[in-house]
């Protein structure tokens, strides 16, 4: 995804909804007041949800970062506070390297992610960080989208439709950049035994990985397009000359095939996603 940065930030509040339920476990395991001395925002993108993590806890310093400079440098001028600081870097980056970028000096108490790690194919780099920018008793909470019945409707329009040129193969391109948007859906019992093994591996204790069903309704079409384009990955696969047009096609097959049941007097649509959130903490 290469996003407007303030396409994403004036249209996120889907994302926000969804670092609520986050931080409100994250406020439900450590007490009512929450006080962190240091964490870590993995891809925190234009940093509306980095902001709001501290309206659930306090902490004395919280490093945000995202491999997308455009967006760090839209969250340091948008989005500051003076316990943040925004960093660059990949979380799939060396150790070394990713330390180095986000200026860490000590190892923090918490790490978070909000929508960020389903783009990232390699969860065991993901896991081996995480671990390493943990203290002793340190723990991480990761959320990520599973899954979305959406899917279906992306990979019949990218199949079937004159731009099909440019998409020749919708699974393999969205596998590379998000594992599981599968038109199929992914076994839950067998990623989770995948995923705490790997945790474990990495020597995680006390794992805990929920898959949970939700639906999100938009005021109308064009709010869920408006959240939706800056995170289709389709859209980078079509030359920028031609876009305009695909855009413009590929939303109205969402818009008519997605929610078939049109209802007179409400104009909301709805979108149906699965939700993953991942707890460890570092022995
Ligand atoms: C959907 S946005 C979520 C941003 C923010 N957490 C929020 O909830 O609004 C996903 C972000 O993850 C970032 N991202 C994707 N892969 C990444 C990686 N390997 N390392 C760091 N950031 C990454 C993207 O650049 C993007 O800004």
């Amino acid at each position: 995804m290469n996003p407007n940065p303030k396409q994403y930030n004036d249209n996120n509040e889907f994302q926000r909804y969804e670092a609520a339920k986050l931080f409100s476990t994250i406020k439900d395991d450590f007490g009512p007041s929450p006080k962190f001395r240091s964490v870590v925002d993995i891809g925190c993108g234009t940093g509306k949800v980095t902001l709001d993590f501290l309206q659930y806890a306090k902490c004395d310093h919280l490093i945000a970062f995202d491999k997308n400079e455009n967006m760090v440098e839209f969250a340091r001028q948008n989005n500051k506070s003076n316990e943040i600081s925004y960093e660059v870097s990949d979380i799939t980056h060396s150790f070394t390297k990713l330390k180095c970028d986000i200026k860490l000096v000590d190892e923090v108490d918490l790490v978070y992610s909000v929508y960020c790690l389903h783009f990232v194919e390699q969860k065991a780099k993901i896991f081996n960080n995480i671990f390493h920018l943990l203290k002793a008793g340190g723990k991480c909470y990761l959320m990520l989208l599973y899954w979305s019945d959406l899917f279906a409707y992306q990979h019949q329009f990218a199949e079937n439709s004159k731009w099909n040129k440019y998409i020749p193969n919708f699974e393999a391109i969205l596998s590379q950049c998000a594992p599981f948007h599968k038109a199929m859906h992914p076994e839950i019992g067998d990623t989770v035994n995948e995923w705490r093994k790997l945790l474990e591996t990495f020597g995680f204790t006390k794992c805990t990985i929920t898959v949970e069903k939700d639906a999100y309704l938009f005021k109308n079409f064009n709010e869920f397009k408006l959240f939706l384009e800056p995170v289709c990955p389709i859209i980078n696969m079509i030359p920028k000359s031609e876009r305009k047009e695909f855009i413009k096609d590929y939303f109205e097959f969402i818009r008519i095939n997605y929610n078939q049941k049109i209802k007179p007097y409400d104009d909301s649509y709805e979108w149906r996603y699965e939700y993953c959130i991942i707890k460890a903490e570092k022995c």
